[in-house]
């Protein structure tokens, strides 16, 4: 086989063959083809697309370059959560172990920051001791004793997203729907739970701002679930103000603390509930209405804090050392009016600028720094009134970018709503 023709072939917006994709994926991985072949492979399918059948041959290739974790021996029906990256984006920490807590085992493989969004591994690792490199023994053994894992993807689990994701981040070729649904869909299916619960986010701080489109991935990754016998729910999850109040690493797990304490924000806290309650139904094979029942008790009565607590300290994290940056002001409104929208990108973009995240990928994360935002949309705010707080260290964002991400106007607008559908 020719790796030219191969991407000729989708160049001219004809459909590929399982073996074509087969052929291309392995030959990535063992090297065979350069980076450049690979990146024009990719490109081509960010413009031609690929249908269902496609996608579900990349898929199935990229689960079958490395391993699948065999989880059959741990009773019960266990069950993952994917969120396809947002601003301010630490349901996992809180919705896993309100699930868990209610007897659902929780195995799940996370990721690290992707562009401007969040991932949920570099928020753990701002808990001192926190270990997120766990071995496939350990990953089992730990859902087998407590119920609930987090970890960072081996590099025995579908390595070809390794290398195909680290290439897509530096040529312009995220933004496609059978290339994101086959990265994230490859690593659920190979972290072997047997249900999955998607949060694919939508609007100007998604990965995926239109509407259609996010409908159309979801779709396709419930598509997928069904087709390795992983029965799949895709809620459409609004994000177009940060999700909670705080962005950076260590005040949003803050944040997930405070929530299971039952302080949490209102849409962040109702977000996380509804997710637990799919998760839980699933799960446990009950109506919504009986989950949300169970996953609204183990909130209130912090059951789930406690298995939140739990769970740290088993992968070596010590709750009580989380630092945020020592140094922090106030950024005030010049006006009066109602907020009716917030860029969170340009937020997100300012964190990373403080060390949030990654710009290049040997950068090291400050996970100190940050935002904590005091109005959302909708909000009436007087001049003089706080709208963020800034967390820095070394390097201060351009307050300038942050006051202007926060859009006033005289009238007080209908926001968005938190969840839009939800695709079985
Ligand atoms: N998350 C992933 O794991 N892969 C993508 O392509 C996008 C989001």
């Amino acid at each position: 086989m020719n790796i030219t023709s191969i991407i000729e072939k989708k160049k001219d917006k004809k459909n590929l063959s399982e073996d074509e994709i087969i052929y291309a994926v392995n030959a990535y991985v063992m090297g065979l083809i350069s980076d450049a072949q690979m990146s024009a492979l990719l490109m081509a399918i960010c413009i031609n697309g690929m249908n269902l059948e496609e996608t579900y041959f990349l898929t199935k290739a990229m689960i079958e370059s490395g391993n699948v974790i065999d989880l059959s021996n741990i009773p019960g029906i266990k069950v993952d959560k994917h969120s396809t990256g947002g601003v301010g984006d630490k349901t996992t920490l809180i919705v896993a172990p309100i699930v868990c807590s209610c007897g659902v085992s929780v195995a799940k493989l996370s990721g690290r920051g992707l562009g401007h969004t969040g991932g949920t591994i570099d928020k753990l690792e701002s808990i001192k001791g926190f270990k997120s490199d766990l071995s496939e023994e350990e990953f089992i053994k730990q859902v087998k004793e407590i119920g609930i894992v987090d970890a960072q993807q081996t590099k025995q689990i579908v390595p070809a997203d390794k290398k195909i994701y680290a290439l897509r981040d530096v040529t312009g070729t995220t933004r496609s729907v059978p290339l994101i649904a086959s990265s994230i869909m490859s690593k659920k299916i190979a972290a072997g739970a047997d249900k999955i619960v998607l949060d694919v986010k939508t609007g100007s701080g998604a990965l995926i701002t239109d509407f259609e489109e996010s409908v159309e991935l979801a779709k396709t990754m419930v598509f997928l679930g069904k087709k390795f016998n992983k029965e799949t729910i895709a809620l459409i999850t609004d994000m177009n103000e940060p999700l909670g109040n705080s962005i950076g690493n260590a005040l949003e797990v803050k944040e997930a603390i405070k929530t299971l304490e039952g302080n949490g924000e209102e849409r962040l806290t109702e977000l996380c509930l509804t997710i637990a309650s799919y998760m839980i139904s699933l799960g446990k094979q009950i109506s919504f209405e009986e989950a949300k029942k169970q996953a609204q008790e183990a909130y209130t009565s912090k059951k789930a804090l406690e298995k939140f607590k739990e769970f740290i300290k088993y992968q070596g994290g010590n709750i009580e050392d989380i630092k945020t940056s020592k140094n922090f002001y106030d950024i005030h409104s010049n006006y009066d009016g109602y907020i009716r929208d917030i860029d969170e990108t340009v937020l997100a973009m300012e964190c990373l600028k403080m060390g949030s995240g990654r710009i290049n990928k040997e950068d090291k994360i400050n996970y100190g720094v940050g935002i904590v935002i005091k109005k959302h949309i909708g909000n009436y705010v007087s001049k003089g009134d706080i709208l963020a707080t800034i967390y820095y260290d070394d390097k201060k964002p351009d307050n300038k970018n942050i006051i202007n991400s926060f859009m006033l106007s005289e009238k007080k607008e209908k926001g968005f709503p938190l969840i839009y559908t939800v695709i079985k």
